[in-house]
């Protein structure tokens, strides 16, 4: 086995090799003066199962662009098999034409992992699972929810834990996490009654005196979470906190987050939290490397990984 690292996420990778008792594998990925990227795996990989760990996020288009041409040098320089490990799938929220004459990006970068010649893809928490059709080679989506339930547990009271869903698309993975702590499930429902007027939020469910956590896959500019923590508080939540997968957190999400009324946020490293993350009194990160130090574990040794799923 062999562990590449692009430059989006070296921490995370370095985790995980830390994880498999495995070095990174010596690999050169740097710029030429226009910017292009140069890429050189610096040891033999012939004949070898490597796995190739880039997070497609923020600047997306330069750590795709990593990812496709670490693709490329492995598979021709003779790799055996070739993992994408992308823990983050950035493109992947334009999965479905909202509109005529609008791209579904999710499937033209699913169509460029597998065309440089990635075998299989390793994920976490998917903005939808049916993204996983968009290939045509094996896709593994792995869940954070595991990790955040262990998380819960040495955090929360359990007994007055309340699972949201910040908006009615993330239900079905906030009712999987409820179902997991034995909690019971509410919902923030958005609503423009007529074009031109202000969202209503609507919460189905009483979430009077419960200490809410409110479950997403993405926050980005953290409006949604920033939103929805004010309308449980509003209809009387004893608190608000929140764990999502991916901390995009886009401009000035991190400061909207530390103003907000949230007790905190929980993130997951998939992303390589920035410096303001790691300061901002209200965020916390918990990792995922050893869920996908153990995926990468048993896709090596060609056993199961579906218990990981669940
Ligand atoms: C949307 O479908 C996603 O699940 C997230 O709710 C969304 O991407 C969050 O974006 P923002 O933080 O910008 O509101």
């Amino acid at each position: 086995m062999k562990l590449i690292s692009g430059n989006a996420n070296r921490p995370l990778a370095e985790a995980i090799a830390t994880y498999l008792n495995q070095p990174l594998t010596k690999c050169l990925v740097r710029r030429f003066a226009d910017m292009e990227i140069f890429v050189e795996i610096q040891e033999n990989v012939r004949g070898e199962d490597v796995f190739i760990i880039q997070p497609t996020s923020f600047p997306t288009n330069d750590h795709l662009m990593e990812l496709l041409i670490i693709v490329d040098a492995a598979r021709r320089a003779s790799a055996r098999r070739i993992t994408a490990v992308v823990p983050y799938f950035g493109y992947a929220r334009q999965d479905r034409k909202p509109g005529p004459r609008t791209p579904i990006t999710a499937k033209l970068v699913a169509n460029m992992i597998e065309r440089a010649g990635a075998d299989r893809v390793l994920t976490i928490d998917l903005h939808a699972g049916q993204i996983q059709g968009f290939f045509d080679i094996p896709v593994d989506n792995l869940y954070a929810a595991p990790v955040m339930v262990q998380d819960l547990k040495r955090h929360y009271d359990l007994e007055n834990v309340m699972v949201v869903s910040p908006d009615v698309g993330g239900v079905v993975r906030a009712r999987a996490l409820a179902k997991r702590i034995g909690a019971q499930l509410a919902i923030v429902d958005k609503r423009r009654e007529r074009p031109g007027e202000s969202e209503v939020m609507n919460i189905i469910g009483d979430v009077h005196g419960r200490a809410c956590i409110l479950v997403d896959d993405i926050v980005d500019s953290g409006g949604t979470l920033c939103n929805a923590a004010e309308a449980l508080l509003e209809q009387g939540a004893q608190e608000v906190s929140a764990y999502i997968t991916h901390g995009v957190l886009s401009g000035g999400a991190v400061a909207r987050i530390a103003a907000s009324p949230l007790k905190e946020l929980v993130i997951t490293d998939s992303i390589q939290p920035t410096e303001a993350v790691r300061v901002a009194s209200n965020l916390r990160v918990i990792s995922v490397a050893e869920l996908l130090g153990e995926a990468v574990r048993r896709t090596a040794e060609e056993r199961s990984v579906s218990s990981l799923f669940y």
